[in-house]
């Protein structure tokens, strides 16, 4: 194939199964015998391969499937040191309790630039060979003014999507005194790190002595919101809390984990633009019970699946895993589960031009080893995803 120019138009055709997500191709939004016109870096036309207009490139994925590139809105990839051992603890029958993320700290702390950096960079090209072509980052990690920031300048080498969340935990060396890290967080943290953030996250899980409680949750939100981030919450991880309605509240985009819901954190979210962002690769790495999509969905609760990658709760960067999870583990269809770790994640990222193959979309495409999407929970655990386009180019 020739490369791409901003001025040269491609022809996608023999594409076997087209997922676009968009209404005007049917409920599915799925096409067969499909093609597909990028210009410009962005899907210009969809439709049967037979009745495709003419163009400068043509790339023949004979038979193959073509999804919209993943979208993984949660993830925590600038980190540093090993947890390996903590994971095998748990695997013998301890429970997870976030109590590693200081372990994760210290290391973090005492890590150059270039450690960081080098780390960042290899699970991000992990995710993009599978199939990941828009990442969120967040700090959290450093949990000091100055780590903060060199996480999150780092973070945006490799994204626009990251998310200062000095409220991950409270560190050891202030767990005496909580009032003071509230304040580094909503004040000099926060300056520090609101340039290079779009969001702000807190982990609001009462059940975790080091997290933070609703009144500290909001009080962090309420500071980024000043500051001009856009909030979202990690929420009902542990156990039942006050996540999932803090989010609801303070209009965040997404709500992540929902592990344990009640009946009125699904009827609140229902009623609100908050995405339930589900990361089932984080219960099957803790060994924890699985959230209930089928009642988000059927309440028409919007879903996103996403990595969680981190080194404690979830060491995996795949969406095809987090796919194949979904619906083994969760109920949903295949074609939920793509809608959900695509389209989805945008939602959850409140972007509109990312997700989908629908005219006017960034050309993110990812074409499968497989004649369908079902294959991605089909064959789990095999590299399905073959070639990647991002912006039209192919990177993969
Ligand atoms: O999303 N829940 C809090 N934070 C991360 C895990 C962090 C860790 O254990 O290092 C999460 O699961
Ligand atoms: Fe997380």
């Amino acid at each position: 194939m020739t490369e791409p120019t901003e001025d040269r138009t491609l022809l996608v055709t023999g594409i076997g199964e087209l997922v676009t997500h968009d209404p005007a191709h049917g409920a599915s939004g799925v096409l067969t015998d499909a093609a597909l016109v990028v210009s410009g870096g962005r899907v210009v036309w969809t439709g049967p391969a037979a009745q495709a207009p003419a163009a400068d490139d043509r790339l023949d994925v004979e038979g193959r499937c073509v999804i919209p590139g993943f979208v993984d809105s949660h993830s925590h990839v600038v980190f540093a040191g090993d947890r390996s051992a903590e994971f095998a603890a748990r695997m013998a029958g301890e429970p997870y309790t976030g109590g590693g993320i200081a372990t994760t700290v210290a290391a973090t702390r005492a890590a150059s630039d270039d450690v960081l950096r080098d780390g960042a960079r290899h699970l991000v090209a992990e995710m993009l060979a599978q199939g990941t072509t828009t990442v969120e980052i967040k700090s959290g990690y450093g949990q000091d003014v100055a780590t903060e920031e060199r996480m999150l300048r780092l973070a945006r080498e490799l994204t626009d999507e990251t998310t200062f969340l000095g409220a991950h935990t409270v560190p050891a060396e202030l767990a005496h005194d909580r009032r003071a890290y509230l304040d580094l967080v909503t004040g000099p943290m926060l300056a520090a790190c609101a340039p290079h953030a779009r969001w702000v996250d807190v982990f609001c899980e009462p059940a975790a002595p080091a997290a933070f409680d609703a009144d500290e949750s909001r009080e962090v939100l309420d500071a980024g919101i000043r500051a001009g981030l856009l909030p979202r919450v990690h929420g009902n991880q542990l156990g039942p809390g006050p996540g999932v309605r803090l989010a609801v509240e303070v209009g965040a985009a997404s709500v992540d984990h929902c592990t344990y819901l009640t009946g009125d954190d699904v009827a609140a979210l229902a009623g609100s633009s908050t995405v339930a962002t589900l990361l089932p690769a984080v219960e099957f790495s803790t060994r924890s019970p699985y959230p209930d999509a089928r009642a988000l969905l059927d309440a028409g609760v919007a879903v996103a699946l996403a990595t969680d990658c981190n080194p404690g709760s979830c060491y995996s960067s795949s969406m095809p895993f987090v796919v194949a999870l979904a619906v083994r583990e969760m109920g949903l269809t295949p074609l939920e589960a793509v809608r959900a770790a695509t389209a989805g994640g945008a939602a959850a990222l409140r972007r509109d031009d990312v997700g989908t193959l629908r005219s006017g979309a960034r050309a993110d495409l990812v074409v499968l080893d497989a004649p369908s999407h079902v294959h991605l929970a089909y064959r789990p655990g095999v590299p399905v995803v073959r070639t990647v386009l991002r912006g039209g180019r192919p990177v993969v």
